[in-house]
């Protein structure tokens, strides 16, 4: 394999959307990507950009927390997206950014990736990405104007550099046969094909078919309580719906689910 160095020209030269160069922005090191496009959306309006960086010395993450972002062994990119031109109802960006990932992940790094709802993806038991979509509101109308998608993906950040707090369930997906650029590039490709077709049954369905939560049992948390039951379905808002023990069935629009360490592996795969 050729070395990994990121470079604007490889990942314009494998984009099948003819991305003009100035809608590229390649950085070292960043505090954080989607805080750059956060930034760009408020100084510079009717900007779309896809923002790819080495390094993020301040990573986000979902719920406040921080994603590990070191520098040359990952791959930080976020889609800065005006509202107004994508056919997708923003709330599924998410889901059409989590099912791009797991796509590119099978197809070009020949990897057996699952997604755990709402967004993390997992290969080999380890969790490889994470997703955080962060929308702007328009001030008059408090509707969502933008979206910034963001996508960390651990690529070849090896098992002993990740921080303690994470080394048990951080992993890699070492492909073998592509680049950063490539897969960065991909990535644009497929996520760009799903927001701009608007199959919202389509979409749901190749986003299911990678799930690893669907028929397991789940407990989680909601309004205080705690609650144990099993994840049924995935709705066409991509919520989840679970029944609990006791035979109610509830929606989840947002949160975090647990599950046994032992079902991040779906069966008939990842062996
Ligand atoms: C999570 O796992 O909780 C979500 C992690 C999202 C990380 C990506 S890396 C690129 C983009 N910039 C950020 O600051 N966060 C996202």
């Amino acid at each position: 394999m050729t070395k990994d160095i990121l470079s604007k020209e490889e990942i314009l030269k494998h984009s099948h959307f003819n991305m003009p160069e100035e809608k590229l922005i390649l950085l070292k090191t960043v505090d954080s990507t989607n805080l750059y496009c956060k930034e760009l959306a408020k100084s510079q309006p009717d900007h779309e950009v896809l923002v790819v960086a080495d390094a993020q010395t301040s990573g986000r993450g979902r719920m406040g927390r921080t994603f590990f972002s070191p520098e040359s062994t990952g791959i930080y990119m976020s889609l800065l997206l005006d509202c107004n031109r994508i056919k997708l109802p923003p709330n599924l960006l998410t889901v059409a950014a989590g099912t791009a990932v797991c796509r590119v992940l099978r197809e070009i790094c020949k990897i057996d990736a699952d997604i755990k709802w709402v967004n993390d993806i997992f290969a080999n038991n380890k969790k490889v990405c994470g997703i955080l979509a962060e929308s702007i509101s328009d001030f008059n109308t408090n509707l969502p104007r933008y979206i910034v998608v963001g996508i960390g993906i651990n690529i070849s950040t090896a098992d002993n550099v990740f921080p303690d707090d994470i080394k048990e369930i951080a992993g890699s997906v070492f492909p073998k046969h592509t680049t950063r650029n490539e897969i960065i590039a991909e990535i644009f490709n497929t996520l760009n094909g799903i927001y701009t077709n608007n199959n919202i049954d389509e979409l749901i369905s190749e986003y299911k078919n990678y799930s690893l939560v669907l028929g397991k049992k789940i407990n989680f948390t909601q309004n205080g309580k705690e609650h144990a039951g099993i994840a049924e379905d995935i709705n066409n808002e991509g919520n989840l719906i679970a029944r609990l023990d006791n035979g109610e069935v509830v929606t989840l629009k947002s949160g975090e689910i647990s599950l046994g360490s032992a079902n991040f592996v779906k069966r008939g795969c990842c062996t």
